[in-house]
């Protein structure tokens, strides 16, 4: 009865996250394979950065806007990865309570961000697209500036109110969490307090931060298509759905991957697969996005490729 009630008035003050239960002979090989992931990550966004910064060619909305999501890319990686590594080749896997926090807040923060983010690149895509005439007038540089900085600003905002939420909730042990970051749908199970009202409120915040960007994504999209239906060459047509259906496809997983974990109801198997699908948003997504945005755009290619060839002629 005593140990009973003293179990119940400690509170947590250290959070151990198991990460991928998988066994020990495991570390080493997932160390490397996350390892390998953050590099190239990392490399690929901070190349595309540097190209967008130091190449004027590439001063043009579409490019700071894709500069300014790899710069989004390289700190959303780097909310999660180093500390998983750090965990994975140490074998220690507590975090701090505070800790816990400020990763939940940094996350949310680039997560939210990327949705905004997304939306404005589609949405810059639609312009050029389907007003091509209106472009110049419409993408004048002060509202690229404001367009750049507006997802920033939106997505630490929204966050403090979802980060406050959470840490009002009541942890009384366990501490256990069964996630490779602190997240809200693994804390929200660990709680001890009545979280009825905050899943409501974190519904409602989520749907902020994935609703409006994702409707003004898709429907940005459709105009996209229809105006490519009526391109009268096929080779034309074929080449801008390439571009556009990868795009897609990328804009699919994450939209679709967020709104499964943090909006939907916790039905139980959503519970297990909860970890292979935040694996899509928050790993997978800021490896591929420059590959798929700037890498696979021809005019961007050969911008870097004349880059390249210049530096080297000039020791010649
Ligand atoms: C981000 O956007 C701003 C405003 O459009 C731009 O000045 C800046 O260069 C961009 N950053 C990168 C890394 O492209």
């Amino acid at each position: 009865m005593a140990k009973m009630q003293k179990y119940n008035q400690t509170t947590v003050t250290e959070f151990i996250l198991l990460e991928f239960s998988s066994p020990p002979e495991w570390q080493t090989l997932l160390f490397v394979v996350f390892l390998a992931i953050y590099l190239v990550t990392v490399a690929g966004n901070l190349l595309i950065a540097a190209a967008v910064l130091a190449n004027h060619h590439l001063h043009k909305p579409m490019y700071f806007f894709l500069g300014n999501l790899s710069v989004l890319e390289t700190c959303y990686t780097s909310t999660l990865l180093p500390r998983l590594l750090a965990s994975l080749i140490s074998g220690y896997h507590g975090i701090s309570f505070s800790g816990c926090f400020l990763q939940f807040y940094f996350v949310g923060t680039c997560a939210c961000t990327e949705c905004y983010l997304l939306s404005v690149m589609s949405y810059d895509r639609y312009v050029a697209i389907c007003k091509p005439l209106h472009y110049v007038t419409i993408m004048k540089s002060r509202l690229c500036v404001l367009l750049s900085f507006a997802p920033w600003i939106l997505g630490a905002v929204l966050t403090v109110f979802t980060t406050f939420f959470a840490s009002q909730l009541n942890f009384c042990g366990p501490n256990v969490i069964d996630h490779y970051f602190c997240d809200y749908s693994p804390l929200l199970m660990l709680s001890c307090s009545e979280t009825h009202q905050t899943e409501m409120l974190m519904s409602v915040l989520g749907s902020a931060c994935t609703m409006p960007p994702m409707i003004l994504t898709f429907a940005s999209y459709v105009c996209i298509i229809s105006t490519i239906l009526k391109i009268p060459s096929n080779s034309g047509k074929k080449k801008a759905f390439s571009t556009c259906s990868s795009h897609l496809i990328v804009v699919t997983i994450f939209y679709g991957t967020l709104i499964i974990v943090y909006i939907l109801p916790k039905t139980d198997t959503l519970k297990d697969l909860y970890k292979v699908f935040s694996v899509f948003y928050t790993i997978l997504t800021p490896m591929f996005n420059p590959y798929i945005y700037s890498l696979r755009n021809r005019e961007f290619k050969e911008i870097l490729k004349k880059c390249a060839c210049t530096q080297k002629l000039i020791p010649n």
